[in-house]
Parts: C-alpha cells; structure tokens; sequence
C-alpha cells in the first residue's frame, strides 16, 4: 500500500528528474541537508518473511545488505535523511586531503531508457578538514555505528603526483580514523589522470605496508575494464596483503556519447563478471562487496549469489527514488522464494 509519504516522495523524485542530472542531485541534497523527515516516525523496512540479514567481516550484522555507495553524499552533509532510506551503511567522499572542485560543468549525464549515468566529476569534495568537522557536529554519526555503519571513500587529490599517492590515502585514513567504521581505497575513478594505473601488486603491497596494522579495516575499489589476468593477479595481491576486502565494482570506462564513468543498468554483467573471476581466486576467502548496476532485487541476488557479503547501489536511488531500499529487499524476497532460498545468507555463493 502506497501511503502519503512515499507518493510525496515518488513525486519529488519525478521532479527532480526533470531538471539537469548534477541540478536534479544539488536540488536533493540540500533538500536532505535539512533532514526533512526527522519528525516522521524512524524508516521501518517491512518485516521480511525471508531474513536477509548478513555478516560483512569488519563491518557487523546488518539488517539487510543495502548500502548506499560512494559518491552520492560526497561530502557527508545529508547522512541522517539517508540513513532514514533505510540503507544499512553508507559510504561518503571520494574524500581527498584538500578541497577540490572537479571537473567543469556539464559532468553528469541521465540515460532514462538504458537505466544508466555516465560521469565524469572527477572527485569533487570538500577535503578532509570541512568534511570531518562536519562529521563531528553530526550528531547521527554517533548513532549510526549500530543502525548504519559508515564508511570514508579515499581519493587522491587530482594535483597528487602518483609517488605521493599514498600519503594522500594515509591523510584521509588518519583524518576519520575515529569517525568511520570502514575505508575504501578508491583505485578505480576513471576521472582522476593516472588513479587506475595505481591499481599493481606493489602498489597494494607498497600501500599495505604503510598502512600497517590498520590494513584490516581498509578495503578496495577495483574497476570492471581489466582483462581477467590483470584483474586477477591484484586480486592475490590484496588477499596477501591482508586487506579486509574488495568492493566490485566501480564504473565501466566510456568515451561515447560522453566520456566518463558508465554506471547503472548496462554495468551490470561487468560487475558481476568481477565477482566472479575475483571469487575463481579466494574461493570467500576475502569478503566482498558487490556494486555496479543493481536496480531491482533480482540483481541483488544475483550479486549475493556471486559470493558478495553485501551491496551498494548508486544510479537506482537516482531513478527510484527513496523508496528504494524497501522496494529491492522486497523484491529481493520475492525472487529469493521462487528460488527456494530460506534466506540470504543461503543464497551466498551459489552461483559456483
Ligand atoms: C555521479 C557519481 C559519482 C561517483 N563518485 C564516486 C566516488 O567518488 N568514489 C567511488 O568509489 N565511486 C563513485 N561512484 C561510483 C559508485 O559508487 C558505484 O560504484 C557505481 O555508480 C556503480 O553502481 P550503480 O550502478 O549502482 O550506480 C560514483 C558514481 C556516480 C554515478
């Protein structure tokens, strides 16, 4: 039954997506900056007749696997009305050390027919010191570390040569050690000159070596446009590195008909195709994190299915609109039944 709040919120949703995409998510955010819904009674994900609740190492139990992935609260300023979507952690940044501003206007680009994005923002963001003291007067991060974990995005700035790529990582780490649960190492924005190139063995080892005793708690963004050897041989090197997991995937690299960072619908079997050569090499030894064209439940299964813990989505908020977490998991119930799951957990890895 469709009640007054989420036809309030299907409408917003229609509107904003008449205006340009970057307008359309400017309009929102502030929108949500002002954690409109915090009088209305806490999101309540209905109760689900299949569990889908999940252990992600390093991150906890949650709920269900729905999260919210980088790049959509960049500089952390909505987190509470998010958390009121009902996602089970959120991810903020790309963060890099200084502020920086991206790159020029038009950046982002909305494909209604295909489901997709293209970007090309090129890490825009407020830096480390604006966005933390955000995060301190933020009175929901407190609360969220039961409710909705939160994990820091880590990007280098654009100006950062590649030999100090690493520093700028350890800056953004050191900065909300305290403020996070998470971290994610992102090596794989096709909008920063250089940052996929980063993605080696010794650049993962190197980083590991850095970060010492905290590379158990700082996970890794991979790109889909790696041949399988490329791809596989980094994988190795982030299981010996004893990082604490992958996130799979990131956006699918394009030059037409905009030049950018594919993402929703058609990014799908790429992703997918990443969890699978990744789980061909750890067998679930390394958790994983599945992102990269979820837009119905059936997809979030099929992720689940492919050996991830958890998922993220980004373009399907952008095209459902906040209802969206409800919706997939109920979906995901559905299709989980008919093929005879008793819960999410026992669809995990069942693909192989
Ligand atoms: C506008 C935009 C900005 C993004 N910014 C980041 C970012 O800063 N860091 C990152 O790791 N991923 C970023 N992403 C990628 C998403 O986190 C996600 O990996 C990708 O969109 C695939 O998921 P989806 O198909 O559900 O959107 C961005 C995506 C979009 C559309």
């Amino acid at each position: 039954m469709i009640n007054f709040q989420q036809h309030f919120a299907e409408l917003g949703t229609k509107a904003l997506q008449q205006l340009q995409p970057e307008l359309a998510h400017d309009v929102g955010m502030k929108f949500l900056s002002f954690d409109p819904f915090r009088f209305l009674p806490p999101p309540t994900i209905a109760p689900l007749d299949v569990s889908c609740q999940v252990n992600v190492p390093g991150i906890g139990l949650l709920s269900h696997p729905v999260g919210l992935a980088a790049g959509f609260d960049k500089n952390a300023v909505a987190i509470s009305a998010l958390a009121r979507f009902g996602f089970s952690s959120i991810e903020i940044g790309a963060v890099t050390p200084l502020a920086q501003a991206g790159n020029p206007r038009p950046r982002l680009f909305r494909y209604r027919s295909e489901q997709s994005l293209i970007n090309r923002m090129g890490f825009n963001n407020d830096g480390i010191e604006a966005i933390r003291a955000r995060l301190n007067a933020a009175k929901s991060v407190a609360d969220s570390k039961a409710t909705c974990p939160l994990g820091i995005n880590i990007g280098k700035n654009k100006d950062t040569v590649p030999g100090a790529a690493i520093d700028d990582f350890l800056q953004v780490h050191a900065g909300f050690k305290n403020l996070a649960q998470f971290f994610v190492i992102n090596l794989s924005s096709p909008n920063t000159p250089g940052l996929r190139e980063l993605a080696t063995p010794e650049f993962i080892a190197e980083m590991a070596r850095q970060f010492g005793a905290e590379v158990n708690k700082i996970w890794i963004k991979f790109d889909p446009d790696m041949n399988r050897d490329t791809f596989q041989k980094l994988i190795e090197a982030t299981g010996d590195a004893g990082m604490a997991g992958l996130v799979l995937t990131n956006t699918h690299r394009v030059t037409a008909p905009e030049s950018g960072g594919l993402s929703g619908r058609p990014l799908l079997a790429r992703s997918n195709t990443a969890l699978e050569w990744a789980w061909d090499v750890h067998r679930g030894k390394i958790p994983m994190i599945g992102v990269g064209g979820i837009l119905t439940g059936r997809d979030i299964v099929e992720k689940i299915s492919r050996g991830a813990s958890a998922v993220q989505i980004y373009t399907a908020l952008a095209y459902r609109g906040p209802w969206v977490v409800s919706s997939l998991l109920n979906e995901a119930v559905i299709h989980l039944r008919e093929r005879g799951f008793a819960s999410l957990t026992e669809a995990c890895g069942s693909h192989y």
